[in-house]
């Protein structure tokens, strides 16, 4: 399909709060690419539904993730932002998808088997078909790049499995898009447990350092951080996975490189080593909170982006779900 820029497509669940895992993984990254792609981020609300959700804690939360969207950068007037509910193109080729998508592939997903132990009183079927919805929130915008976090890349690769084989009978239906992974953070480790991945849902508190959290609680929580009992700030993945995981947040934040984060704490304790990435971090999520609280303050400019960009998302994504059920034969519509 011809494009004249190429579009950038991706999104978080809008459950719980958002955390800096979430920030340094993705929404850094949609940030830094956006002024050179056509881009779409979706508040992935009905991903979210998966787990069962608190309506008010959650109607809540998904306005505060699309509002830390923009606050971290992205100008909704440029960039397509917009409640995945509102929109029901995903819903529809997400069903679609899921006739093209094996049982075989979805058994094999690690998020699946997580949330499955996690929730093992409601192993429900959207957990299970989440895949498809994904591959349909990106396909829909013949997306070419979808820049993410590591923990979602088999998710992408059962999106082009799936479009590889839909196009394979039908066509050149669907752009078959590339990950975008970040060269440091695509996995931001707990605090608490660095060989564990830092999750919204951990029940730790000090695991987790959200996008909400103030100036003290971050620094209060850094200090807490586990390391190990070495003394020396080295990046060592294996050996030392805690001091290695504040080194990428240290260096991804500041945009110092690893070897001169090093260097700069050679001789120094964790002490000051964990003083000055939690001082790094609140430092830079200062204007986002101050930019979050202008933001909450007048409903009315962001409910018209919501708005606004919920039509542009559908009349796009039309386009392709038009392809679509033509492609499969479905009967034309009377209008
Ligand atoms: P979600 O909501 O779990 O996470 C949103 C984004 O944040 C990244 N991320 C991390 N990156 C580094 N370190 C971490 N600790 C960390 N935790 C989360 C995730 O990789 C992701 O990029 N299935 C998706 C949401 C989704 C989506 C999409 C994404 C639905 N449809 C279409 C892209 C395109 C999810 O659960 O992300």
């Amino acid at each position: 399909m011809e494009k004249e820029r190429k579009v950038l497509y991706s999104g978080m669940q809008a459950t719980g709060r958002l955390t800096i895992g979430n920030y340094i993984g993705a929404l850094k990254n949609w940030v830094n690419l956006n002024e050179e792609y056509d881009c779409f981020f979706g508040v992935m609300d009905l991903h979210s539904l998966t787990v069962r959700q608190n309506p008010k804690e959650f109607r809540d939360n998904a306005r505060l993730i699309y509002t830390q969207y923009v606050a971290a950068g992205l100008d909704p007037k440029k960039n397509c932002i917009y409640f995945q509910s509102h929109v029901p193109t995903h819903a529809e080729l997400g069903w679609i998808l899921d006739c093209f998508t094996y049982m075989g592939e979805l058994n094999r997903m690690t998020q699946f088997k997580d949330k499955s132990a996690k929730h093992a009183d409601n192993i429900n079927a959207g957990l299970f078909t989440y895949p498809a919805l994904m591959a349909a929130d990106i396909l829909l915008y013949q997306a070419d790049l979808v820049p993410i976090g590591a923990d979602q890349k088999q998710h992408l690769e059962i999106c082009r499995d799936v479009a590889m084989r839909f196009n394979s009978i039908y066509g050149d239906v669907f752009t078959i898009p590339e990950g975008f992974f970040g060269k440091v953070g695509a996995r931001i480790m707990s605090l608490a447990d660095p060989t564990k991945k830092m999750s919204k849902s951990d029940e730790n508190v000090n695991a987790t350092i959200y996008l909400v959290d103030d100036r003290d609680t971050i620094i209060r929580k850094f200090k807490k951080a586990v390391t190990d009992s070495d003394a020396c700030v080295r990046y060592d993945v294996e050996n030392k996975p805690g001091v290695s995981n504040l080194i990428d947040i240290y260096s991804v934040i500041t945009g110092k490189s690893k070897e001169d984060t090093e260097k700069e704490f050679e001789g120094k304790g964790y002490g000051d080593f964990k003083l000055a990435v939690g001082e790094a971090v609140a430092d830079a999520l200062d204007p986002l909170h101050k930019k979050v609280d202008e933001l909450l303050s007048d409903r009315t400019y962001i409910d018209e982006c919501i708005k606004e960009n919920a039509e542009k998302a559908y009349y796009v994504s039309s386009k392709t779900l038009r392809k679509v059920h033509k492609k499969l034969g479905l009967t034309e519509r009377i209008r």
